[in-house]
C-alpha cells in the first residue's frame, strides 16, 4: 500500500530549492533498528549520559513526580525499547510506587518487543502500551484520565533537538494545551560542548549514521518506486557551535536524475548538491529556560550528567 502521506512529503521535500526530507521517515523498520545500533556506538554519548541521569536522580524525580505517593501516569513519548526509561520503571518497581506507565511510539514490531519484556520482567506493572502518534495518545489520555490524576510525560533522548526554535515552542504548546495545572514534563536536551565531540557522536566510524541516512533513499526506492543509487550520494554532519545546530546531509557526489516512478517525477541533482535531512540541536541551560517560559512552562529542576553533557528538564505547567 502506498503511503500517501510519505508520498507528499517526499514530492515537497525534494522539489525545493533546498532538498530536504523530513526527519520522521528515518524510523522505518530498518532505520528504527539502525537507531538502535546507534546508540550502542561509544561515539553516541547521549543515551550512556541520560541514564546516568536517570540513576543518579531516580530518588528526586520521583519526589517530584508523586507527593504524598499519589498514583500518577507515567506517559513516555517515543518510547522505543524504553532502554533508558526502565531505569525509572525499575526503581518503582522495587519501591512498590504506584503508577501506569504509558509507552507511545509509531514502531508497531518495537512496541510489542517492549510490551513483552515488559510483562516478563514485571508481571504486576500497570502498564498500556499506546501505537499512536503523539497527538492522538495525548487525546486519548485526555479523555481517559482518572480525575485528578497526574500526568507525567517523558520525552527523552534529545528527541526535541529534531525540532528548529519555533518548532519546539509550538510542540510545547500544543503539549500544555493537553495538560492539567499541576502536571510535569521531563525534556531530555543534549547540551553544547566542545565541538569535536559532537562531530564525532555523528561521523561514526562504522558509517552506521551513514547508513542510518542512506536509508532514506532506500525508503523511496522501495516504496515509491525509485532509482536512487545510494553510493552516489555522501553523508556529511557538520557542526555550527554558534547556532548549536548539528546538520546532516546526504552530498551528491555527480551530476545525476533520479526517476521516482510513483510520484511520475525525475529529481535532477547538480553535482555537490545535498539533501538535508537532520538537524540535531544542542542547547545551554539558558536557552533551555527561555524555550520553556515561551511555551508557558515553569522549570522546576535541571538534572545534569556529572560531565554536563546532557540535561533532563523538569518542567510543570
Ligand atoms: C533521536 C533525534 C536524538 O539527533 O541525535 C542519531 C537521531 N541522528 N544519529 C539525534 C540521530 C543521527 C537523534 N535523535
Amino acid at each position: 500500500m502506498l503511503n500517501k502521506k510519505f508520498a507528499e512529503d517526499i514530492q515537497e521535500g525534494l522539489s525545493k530549492r533546498q532538498k530536504s526530507i523530513p526527519f520522521i521517515y528515518f524510523y522505518d523498520e530498518r532505520g528504527s533498528w539502525l537507531f538502535q545500533q546507534i546508540m550502542q556506538l561509544p561515539e553516541y554519548y547521549l543515551p550512556a549520559c541520560e541514564v546516568s541521569i536517570l540513576e543518579e536522580h531516580k530518588m528526586s524525580m520521583l519526589n517530584h513526580f508523586s507527593s504524598k505517593k499519589k498514583a500518577f501516569n507515567l506517559i513516555d513519548l517515543g518510547a522505543g525499547d524504553a532502554s533508558k526509561t526502565k531505569t525509572l520503571v525499575q526503581y518503582y518497581h522495587e519501591n512498590e510506587v504506584k503508577f501506569t506507565y504509558t509507552p507511545v511510539d509509531l514502531s508497531t514490531s518495537i512496541l510489542s518487543a517492549l510490551s513483552e519484556s515488559l510483562s516478563a520482567a514485571y508481571p504486576e506493572l500497570n502498564y498500556r502500551a499506546l501505537n499512536k502518534d503523539y497527538w492522538e495518545a495525548l487525546d486519548l489520555l485526555k479523555q481517559n484520565t482518572n480525575k485528578g490524576e497526574r500526568k507525567v510525560v517523558l520525552f527523552l533522548g534529545a528527541n526535541i533537538g529534531n525540532f528548529t526554535k519555533d518548532q519546539s515552542i509550538e510542540f510545547l504548546s500544543t503539549l500544555k494545551s493537553y495538560l492539567n495545572p499541576g502536571d510535569l514534563v521531563m525534556i531530555g536536551f543534549d547540551l553544547k560542548k566542545r565541538p569535536e565531540i559532537i562531530y564525532k557522536a555523528y561521523r561514526d566510524s562504522k558509517g552506521i549514521t551513514a547508513a542510518f541516512n542512506l536509508n532514506l533513499l532506500h525508503r523511496i526506492n522501495q516504496e515509491l518506486g525509485g532509482n536512487f543509487k545510494p553510493n552516489y550520494f555522501r553523508f556529511y554532519p557538520y557542526y555550527n557551535p554558534q547556532t548549536g545546530e548539528l546538520m546532516s546531509h546526504l552530498v551528491s557526489l555527480k551530476k545525476q536524475v533520479v526517476q521516482i516512478e510513483s510520484l511520475e517525477m525525475n529529481v535532477e541533482f547538480e553535482q555537490w548538491e545535498s539533501i538535508h535531512t537532520e538537524i540535531s540541536k544542542k542547547y545551554t541551560i539558558n536557552e533551555i529556560e527561555t524555550l520553556a517560559s515561551e511555551a508557558g512552562f515553569a522549570v522546576k529542576e535541571h538534572f545534569q550528567d556529572t560531565k554536563n553533557y546532557f540535561v533532563d528538564t523538569l518542567l510543570q505547567v
